[in-house]
């Protein structure tokens, strides 16, 4: 399959690299790669590699090194919030698209890619939505008329700004839900059917032929027994190949990548042979919100070195197993990290009984982790044979 597509992705290459933190060589100063941006050196294989924006943060006119790392580290960008239905449509035809419009206008200035985040998910969903339904006020055919709507409308706002839509995110359930064999889950799916994600993909394909449009969900970073009842990555493959046989225009498939170092996790050789099989359906594939919590252990809150350490290693460690699968495989288009800084990250708001944190790439100070370094080091030292430059896929019709 001759991908065209690779020169549209080299032109955003170079119109991206124009903004980012680039340190010229000069006769006195030879070539030095470490001083260049992860968006920098994550261009030189045509991956973009991004960061989720807090709006809230961004906006913090007393937390200007947030604003500056956002817009010179990065290649890509992801809005954490503000282009969810609950911060788009508070009010029932009534939409509130000023944070998403700088969002949007943010990146552009910057020449940077953005990752639409997200169209359909059961989560952060408008209370006038998720009550009418409840109370009947909504019917089934009403509600799909909704989704259809809201997904068109947003689309179209969008339209030729937006590199990649998460369309669909996390429609399948854990092995830990109820029934614990792999099913879909959430609103969507009990008050439409599965039926939802299918027409879900052709009205946002309807609404803009060029973006690339995403299935995202967490867990499926590699695969396990390969039944689909309890390996929700074999789960996610027979979805996204069914999907494809029935003509549903799906390009990629977005593996979150929130990990944890106290759990089991996965190497390299695993992680990329399950993008590898991914790619064999013909779609992309991206990691779209990596981060790499730890417990934060008494001895961790009281500073204590022996304690921190092994976690903030074992999260680098983690961090650096889904870059290398990436750049392993040239359908992995962008690596995109769930906030840079323990600053502001989701995960102890999240994750506080035990409390957990250390997630991200940047400390609280805005100082580069360990991670940081490692994901660095990735980019640099990537190269053919093994490392070669990023095919996208053609939207599908
Ligand atoms: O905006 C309100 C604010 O008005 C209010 O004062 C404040 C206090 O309660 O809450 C604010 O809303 C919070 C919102 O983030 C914006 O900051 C919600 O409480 C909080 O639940 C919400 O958390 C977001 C979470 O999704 C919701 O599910 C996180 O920031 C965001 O990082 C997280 O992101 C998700 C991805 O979209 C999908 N994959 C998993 C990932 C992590 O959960």
């Amino acid at each position: 399959m001759k991908l065209r597509q690779w020169s549209t992705v080299g032109l955003v290459a170079v119109a991206t690299i124009a903004t980012l933190n680039t340190v010229p060589a000069t006769a006195s100063r030879p070539y030095d790669p470490t001083t260049q941006s992860l968006g920098t050196l994550g261009l030189r294989h045509g991956l973009h590699v991004g960061t989720a924006v807090s709006m809230d943060a961004l906006n913090d006119a007393s937390d200007p090194q947030y604003r500056k790392l956002v817009s010179s580290e990065f290649a890509s960008v992801t809005a954490e919030n503000v282009m969810k239905w609950e911060s788009l449509e508070p009010t029932r035809g009534a939409y509130n698209w000023g944070p998403a419009d700088q969002f949007v206008d943010f990146a552009k200035r910057n020449r940077q890619s953005v990752r639409g985040h997200v169209l359909v998910w059961h989560n952060q969903l408008p209370a006038w939505l998720t009550s009418g339904v409840a109370d009947g006020s909504i019917s089934k055919q009403e509600l799909r008329e909704l989704l259809r709507n809201h997904i068109t409308t947003v689309v179209n706002r969008y339209k030729g700004k937006i590199w990649q839509w998460d369309v669909v995110n996390e429609a399948v359930s854990d092995p830990w839900d109820t029934p614990s064999t792999l099913h879909y889950k959430g609103f969507w799916a009990q008050n439409l059917g599965p039926g939802y994600i299918a027409d879900a993909f052709r009205w946002a394909r309807a609404a803009d032929p060029k973006a690339l449009l995403f299935y995202n969900d967490y867990n499926i970073e590699a695969f396990g027994s390969g039944n689909p009842a309890d390996d929700k990555t074999q789960f996610v493959y027979d979805m996204t190949k069914s999907l494809r046989a029935q003509g549903v225009p799906i390009d990629g498939v977005g593996s979150q990548g929130h990990l944890g170092t106290q759990y089991g996790n996965f190497d390299t050789l695993q992680v990329t042979a399950a993008l590898k099989k991914f790619s064999g359906l013909g779609v992309a594939t991206a990691f779209t919100e990596v981060d790499v919590r730890s417990q934060l252990t008494e001895g961790v809150q009281a500073g204590n070195s022996e304690e921190i350490n092994p976690r903030l290693q074992a999260s680098a460690a983690n961090f650096s197993v889904l870059m290398k699968a990436c750049l392993a495989v040239r359908s992995c288009l962008s690596y995109t990290v769930w906030g840079f800084s323990d600053k502001h990250s989701w995960v102890p708001g999240w994750f506080d009984d035990p409390p957990e944190g250390l997630a991200t790439i940047y400390d609280e100070n805005y100082q580069p982790k360990r991670a940081y370094q490692e994901l660095k080091s990735d980019l640099i030292f990537a190269g053919p044979p093994y490392v070669l430059p990023r095919i996208a896929p053609k939207p599908r019709r």
